[in-house]
């Protein structure tokens, strides 16, 4: 980027130009993919190592590619066979990985502030993959690619965020991402999923798909994340999706070319109905993933050149 930072740890707080300046990076690196060709001069004696203390398919696997793709040498921490498991503090983990001198640290962690934490505990640039309920900065980012490549635009448009909003670090990056670049956001979710105060954000928030998604020309659905919820804050899978699960009939309300996404994993019939998430005309779940690999190596890239 431009970083003005060193570290890549939200949304909140970037710029316009900053954050224009990362998707026509990451533009670069669609192309580059799609030719098949990479880049490995860039991070040519660089490490980077994943550190994730919760599970991932997408993220952990799309930084791996990436940072492969731009010659890192790519090391994968899985936490359930470190010392992490032995009691160790994530500041001592902290300070192992600093003594051998990793240049890039991404990770994903339970607690909301635990990337923050580490990136003033180590000298390597810090990515946050997804932290608690807090932010999940590259799939905002990968999320505005989509759309607008998808879109032409990010300006002007009705993202309609519908789930459990309450629980979702993807929900709060897109609010930041979306809004800083002119979207108008909804918000749609149960009464018992919707965070009090979100308005504040700047987004609109509904409890009901049927007005929620009115005009709305993306619609971005959200996981269900029960390993978040220590009550039954939803009666039923089976209710839920009665109610706030897009199929054709609720995709009916919004406008009549809107596009759907979802960050993934999936739930199958509980936010999403097949026919809907595997539609080849709506659906941008499957571009999502592309684009992931895509933003992750521009993130890469313009965080390896250092704050300016
Ligand atoms: C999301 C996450 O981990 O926050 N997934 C992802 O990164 N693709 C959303 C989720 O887990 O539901």
């Amino acid at each position: 980027m431009y970083p003005r930072q060193k570290h890549l740890l939200a949304i909140a707080g970037l710029r316009p130009p900053e954050i224009g300046h990362l998707l026509d990076l990451a533009e670069n690196y669609v192309l580059l993919n799609r030719s098949g060709k990479t880049q490995r001069d860039l991070l040519r004696g660089r490490t980077l190592i994943n550190l994730f203390f919760e599970d991932s398919t997408r993220t952990r696997t799309s930084f791996e590619l990436a940072g492969k793709r731009l010659g890192a040498d790519v090391i994968n921490m899985s936490v359930s066979t470190s010392s992490v498991n032995k009691g160790e503090t994530l500041l001592d983990t902290a300070a192992t990985l600093n003594a051998m001198q990793c240049d890039l640290l991404v990770v994903r962690h339970g607690q909301s502030g635990a990337p923050h934490l580490l990136a003033q505990k180590v000298e390597a640039a810090v990515i946050n993959a997804g932290d608690g309920t807090h932010e999940h900065p590259t799939q905002g980012l990968l999320d505005a690619l989509t759309i607008r490549r998808r879109c032409g635009r990010l300006e002007g448009l009705l993202v309609a965020i519908c789930g459990d909003i309450l629980h979702s670090r993807v929900a709060r990056s897109n609010i930041h991402l979306l809004t800083t670049m002119g979207s108008r956001v909804r918000v749609i979710a149960p009464p018992t999923l919707m965070p009090s105060g979100i308005t504040a954000l700047g987004v609109e928030a509904y409890h009901s798909m049927r007005d929620g998604l009115r005009d709305a020309d993306i619609v971005m659905m959200l996981r269900l994340q029960k390993e978040r919820m220590n009550s039954g804050l939803v009666p039923s899978a089976r209710e839920y999706f009665r109610f706030f699960g897009l199929d054709s009939e609720k995709l009916a309300y919004a406008k009549p070319n809107a596009l759907v996404m979802h960050p993934g994993p999936m739930n199958r019939g509980v936010e999403i109905d097949s026919a809907v998430a595997d539609d080849p005309l709506r659906s941008l779940i499957k571009e999502q993933v592309e684009m992931g690999v895509a933003v992750r190596m521009a993130v890469l890239d313009s965080l390896s050149r250092g704050p300016r």
